[in-house]
């Protein structure tokens, strides 16, 4: 079977969804929704997931029909928690990832980029021996993020993933 990229995405409030239907488009893939077992409050997100996102802890996923062997590339997209990548893509990569896959992350924040953010990530997703080819960081200060997340008709992003300009390789600090 031909390998596929994935874009895989999980999202508490709806933007991440967004930007990862955005991002589908634009490659011409398809798209995994990542949920978790059993739906957040706000509180548990705040409390319980900040913490376990800076721990880098994977949550309990609901069951996902997904096998990684087919994917050539995978993009998973994620809201950052207390600066990292939730619990949700920390078990999404654990669990579903096969060894040996490129991996990029997006993320979506609400604050400016995060200069240790591809520190972070770098041994979660090392860890489960992928490589780890490219970070994206969207934010408000990146054009077209408030009309993408919005679910604005005919919003762009002004960054085009399909350049290798946009991604980050190496950690930057
Ligand atoms: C529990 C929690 C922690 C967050 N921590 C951060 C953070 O550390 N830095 C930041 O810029 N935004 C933070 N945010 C904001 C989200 O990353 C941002 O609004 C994101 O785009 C939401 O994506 P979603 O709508 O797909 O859930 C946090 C949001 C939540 C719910």
């Amino acid at each position: 079977m031909a390998q596929r990229d994935t874009v895989a995405f999980y999202s508490f409030s709806g933007k991440t969804e967004r930007v990862a239907d955005y991002i589908a488009a634009q490659l011409g893939c398809g798209e995994v929704r990542i949920n978790e077992a059993k739906k957040r409050s706000a509180f548990s997100a705040f409390l319980m997931g900040s913490l376990a996102a800076m721990q880098h802890k994977p949550s309990k996923l609901a069951p996902l029909d997904f096998n990684s062997s087919a994917v050539a590339e995978i993009y998973l997209c994620t809201p950052i928690w207390a600066g990292n990548i939730t619990p949700a893509a920390v078990s999404f990569l654990q669990k579903y990832m096969v060894q040996g896959k490129n991996v990029r992350i997006i993320t979506t924040a609400s604050g400016a980029e995060n200069k240790a953010l591809f520190q972070n990530i770098k041994p979660i997703v090392e860890g489960i021996g992928c490589k780890f080819v490219g970070l994206l960081q969207l934010n408000p200060k990146v054009d077209g993020f408030d009309a993408v997340t919005s679910g604005k008709e005919g919003a762009k992003l002004g960054v085009d993933v399909l350049s290798p300009d946009v991604w980050q390789i190496k950690p930057n600090i």
